[in-house]
């Protein structure tokens, strides 16, 4: 399933630390990402999830340590960064999108901007992209007259539209109200299964079982455990993820 044809990962952390003042924020990180690999990261709250992904396309600076996204270590800013930048999708858990554009402006205004494309060639990726997550009926209305699930699946088409080599999910359906999370994590799990590399920062653990290949529990900025979704929900090792698991499996 997963391949590192170049024998590189598609994303590799290599001793990252990053303080905010004096909060160590992330401690040594080392993790890779190959592609075609979902990787879910979970962990309570203020354990350093959010930024672990801000620091994957510079959102965020780091102290020391070294990230490169297919073998290319991350400049820390100008021309190069954009361009690298725009291989990593992002989705938030607020959804972001341009409040006064309709939905396919907001699909549509990466790819004319960023990657030059013709109108005409975004438009038509972008009602392409808008019909595999569901919402291609909506794309002349403004997000305001979306549910908040649309929005979501608007945010990952708009993501998408960039040709992404991987996607980033922080907390996607933590803002949604419980009869729409499903229409959101369904879209990202046939993206899983469509072979999209991704990371997803989730306390869904029904998507986690389902789609990820590999667990990982942050916890007070260090990555404490990684493994399979099987091994980590049936055997975790640390007192850490046996306390945590034992907080959001029992209610
Ligand atoms: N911009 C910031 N300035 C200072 N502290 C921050 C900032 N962003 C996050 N933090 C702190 O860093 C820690 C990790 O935050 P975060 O990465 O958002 O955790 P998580 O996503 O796991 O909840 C928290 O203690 C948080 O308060
Ligand atoms: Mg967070």
């Amino acid at each position: 399933m997963t391949e590192r044809p170049n024998g590189e990962p598609l994303v590799r952390l290599t001793g990252v630390n990053k303080w905010f003042g004096d909060l160590h924020v992330l401690q040594d990180i080392d993790l890779t990402i190959d592609r075609g690999e979902v990787v879910v990261v979970i962990g309570p709250s203020g354990s350093g999830k959010s930024t672990l992904c801000r620091t994957v396309n510079r959102l965020e600076s780091i102290e020391s340590g070294e990230i490169t996204i297919d073998g290319q270590r991350l400049p820390e800013e100008g021309k190069e960064l954009a361009r690298l930048r725009s291989d990593v999708g992002m989705v938030f858990q607020s959804f972001n999108l341009f409040a006064h554009k309709t939905v396919l402006e907001n699909v549509t205004l990466g790819p004319i901007k960023v990657r030059k494309q013709s109108k005409t060639d975004a438009e038509k990726r972008a009602r392409e992209l808008l019909e595999r997550v569901g919402v291609s009926a909506q794309a002349d209305k403004v997000p305001a007259q979306l549910s908040g699930g649309q929005q979501q699946r608007v945010a990952i088409a708009r993501a998408l539209a960039m040709d992404p080599k991987v996607m980033l999910f922080d907390e996607p359906t933590s803002a949604l109200d419980p009869e729409m999370i499903n229409e959101v994590l369904d879209v990202m799990t046939a993206l899983a299964r469509d072979g999209m590399t991704m990371v997803v920062v989730t306390h869904e653990m029904g998507f986690a079982r389902r789609a990820a290949n590999r667990v990982v529990f942050m916890d007070n900025g260090r990555i404490v455990e990684s493994s399979t979704p099987e091994t980590f929900f049936t055997d975790p090792s640390s007192d850490r993820a046996k306390d945590f698991l034992s907080k959001i499996l029992n209610h």
